[in-house]
């Protein structure tokens, strides 16, 4: 309801348009404020701000519901709620169809184990014409890592979806659709965040990605406390992102060691790199996610990729809808594949650990910002 667009609430044309002006988008946008912070704002008397206000509360007032209006009100949201086909078949079964509009799907998992590839096959997948099953729209891809290639993008392309790349102009035309943000701070991520909802708004944006989250948030804080507060805001704004909007939204987020000594060991992190390299089985044998317990309550869908004697695997650690499955995948020219489409069902404490292992720590390709994992099987 606080969502919804000022502009379309039957305002006086000349009230609305002033609201617009001042980036008061939304009910929420005009509802924090008092009335005398919106005369100042908006330059406008106090009796039509107080009866644009009278009228904006009115329209986002929850009416008054019967227990027949919620049920049939969940029938039409579970006709309206889609998903985004990943077109790995078996995880798409599991998951009714793919990655679900209107809430948060994590991607977790060690460095160059695949997170940024399986993204860019994401974007691709939303940004296809419909005809070709794809969601017709735009993408917002917040690159925190400067990691997004537009290359391998169209490589992925190419190789997945001959038929339409390979349409004169096509593989611009998509590659078009995909928004890249490079926010350099979590004061710029912010502010992207609230471009974000003022162009999912105004245009066709069918998936927002954030890759990655734990590179953008770990590397501000380094203290627990503030880190989880910083958090905790963007988790719930991204969230309420997501609920409004009905896109899904993709998230990745990191591992690190938790072992002895060197309980905070961040695969990513500059400082990491002699010990990872001296001592790689610590790096190896204890992996949790990077962003903590509050932030996997908040995810709805978690997906680790990790690494058990070489091989890649998808598990589906967290889902509503599922049980826990892991799927052996690979990485070609088309990107991720899966090798088989049975899920091997989880139990116990392998639901949610994170492996790394058989994966050459010797072939980490070190660069001025970043570990990434350079392995063999490609
Ligand atoms: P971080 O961002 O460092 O946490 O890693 P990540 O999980 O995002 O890894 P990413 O998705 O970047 O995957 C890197 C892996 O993808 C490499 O180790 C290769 O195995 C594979 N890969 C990357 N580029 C290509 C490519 O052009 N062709 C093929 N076949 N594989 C690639
Ligand atoms: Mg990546």
């Amino acid at each position: 309801m606080a969502n919804k667009l000022i502009n379309q609430m039957g305002l006086p044309k000349s009230i609305a348009n002033i609201f617009t002006a001042r980036n008061i988008i939304t009910a929420k946008d005009a509802l924090s404020h008092t009335e005398f912070e919106l005369m100042e704002l908006l330059d406008v008397g106090k009796e039509e701000v107080t009866s644009a206000m009278a009228h904006v509360s009115e329209v986002v007032c929850p009416p008054c519901q019967t227990a027949l209006l919620l049920l049939e009100q969940r029938v039409r949201n579970e006709t309206l709620a889609g998903h985004l086909p990943t077109r790995l078949k078996g995880l798409d079964d599991a998951l009714c169809g793919g990655i679900p509009f209107g809430v948060l799907t994590e991607l977790v998992g060690p460095a160059g184990i695949g997170k940024t590839q399986f993204c860019l096959k994401l974007s691709l997948l939303a940004s296809l014409p419909a005809s070709c099953g794809g969601l017709d729209g735009r993408v917002i891809y917040i690159d925190i890592e400067s990691k997004f290639r537009s290359k391998r993008l169209i490589e992925i392309g190419i190789n997945s979806f001959p038929e339409i790349f390979h349409k004169k102009g096509m593989a611009q035309e998509m590659a078009g659709r995909i928004l890249i943000l490079r926010p350099t701070s979590l004061s710029e991520f912010a502010e992207s965040l609230y471009q974000i909802k003022v162009s999912l708004l105004q245009q066709q944006v069918k998936l927002l990605i954030i890759d990655s989250m734990a590179a953008l948030v770990l590397g501000e804080h380094e203290c627990g406390t503030t880190r989880q507060q910083a958090l905790g805001w963007h988790v719930s704004f991204i969230k309420s992102l997501a609920e409004f909007s009905r896109i899904p939204v993709v998230l990745t987020n990191q591992v690190r060691s938790q072992s002895g000594d060197e309980s905070r060991i961040y695969s990513f992190q500059a400082q990491s790199r002699s010990i990872i390299k001296d001592n790689p089985a610590t790096y190896d044998s204890h992996l949790v996610a990077a962003l903590g317990i509050n932030w996997a309550h908040a995810v709805t869908i978690r997906l680790v990729l990790e690494a058990r004697s070489g091989q890649r695997f998808i598990k589906l650690a967290k889902s509503p809808i599922s049980p826990p499955l892991a799927f052996p995948f690979k990485i070609t020219s088309s990107g991720v594949i899966l090798l088989d489409d049975d899920g091997i069902e989880m139990k116990g404490p392998e639901i949610n650990t994170i492996q790394c292992q058989g994966l050459s720590l010797s072939s980490l390709a070190v660069n001025s910002t970043e570990y990434v994992l350079c392995t063999k099987n490609t």
